[in-house]
């Protein structure tokens, strides 16, 4: 009787968390071929806090993303949005891919990339006006890109194009931030601008999820990591889950050449 209640408790209590988090994933199983890439994976993101997932190359993090959103057919899984089918809250989601996979060979200006952002606002035959292109300029001054408004995406260093991702992304105005390695291939500056944006996002409210390489700076960036290796190794806050250990059990014996700071975990 009272571990039947207690169950019960647990189960409610999981389940109100999962319903509060602006991105829960059950049992997710995804396979290119013979081998998962990521088997069996539950992840339940923290509203209002900046999550890692961290784990080596080929470790399924994209994969994971991807999946999560609906961008590949998993063979297995569940995904709610603050409780709901991802269907529904689609709009509340912004992504931004790894960078390699976009490709630009076709002309588009910087600001047009913006206001792609913004299709669902503008709905499919929606008029661009004038209030949607100063959004779209205002998104641009928030990762300092406006000089570039009207060059040519194609035309951009990696790292101002993944600006221009960033402001795409916030010109969504979305709950809900997926980034895949968005500091991947970018200088200091262009690294401390993209963590400010993301920080502001954290602090009124929005939810970030990235994926993210640098180890050394996840306690600095993060509140919540998750470390993945095919399947989920530690999922938590920082202080208690990026630990050694853990780190060790997600590269296996990889991890020699990466540097943790010891000073900066604590745990
Ligand atoms: N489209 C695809 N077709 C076949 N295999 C794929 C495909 N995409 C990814 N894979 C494989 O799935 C596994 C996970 O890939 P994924 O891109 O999710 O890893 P990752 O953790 O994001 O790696 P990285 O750190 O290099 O970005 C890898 O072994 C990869 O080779
Ligand atoms: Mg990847």
């Amino acid at each position: 009787m009272t571990i039947q209640l207690v169950t019960d408790q647990t189960k409610a209590k999981a389940e109100a968390t999962r319903v509060a988090s602006p991105l829960a994933v059950r049992g997710m199983t995804v396979s290119y071929g013979q081998t998962p890439a990521i088997f069996s994976v539950d992840m339940t993101v923290r509203a209002g806090a900046m999550t890692a997932i961290v784990g080596p190359n080929g470790a399924g993090k994209s994969t994971l993303l991807k999946a999560a959103l609906q961008v590949i057919k998993p063979l297995a899984g569940t995904v709610t949005v603050f409780g709901q089918p991802l269907e529904r809250m689609r709009d509340r989601i912004a992504y931004v891919p790894q960078r390699a996979s976009v490709d630009w060979d076709f002309p588009t200006r910087v600001i047009d990339v913006v206001l792609m952002g913004m299709y669902r606002q503008l709905g499919l035959l929606g008029r661009v006006r004038a209030k949607h292109r100063a959004q779209a300029m205002e998104a641009l001054v928030r990762v300092g890109m406006t000089d570039f408004a009207t060059r040519q995406i194609g035309q951009l260093s990696g790292g101002q194009q993944q600006r221009v991702f960033l402001a795409r992304a916030l010109a969504q105005h979305a709950d809900v931030y997926v980034l895949d390695e968005p500091f991947a291939g970018v200088d200091a500056a262009t690294e401390k601008a993209i963590i400010a944006v993301l920080k502001e996002l954290r602090d009124t409210g929005r939810t970030v999820l990235a994926v993210h390489h640098d180890l050394a700076t996840v306690p600095d960036y993060f509140d919540d990591v998750v470390l993945l290796n095919t399947q989920v190794i530690a999922a938590g806050p920082v202080e208690t889950t990026f630990t050694e250990d853990n780190l060790q059990a997600a590269y296996g014996g990889r991890l020699t050449t990466a540097r943790v700071d010891p000073e900066s975990i604590a745990g």
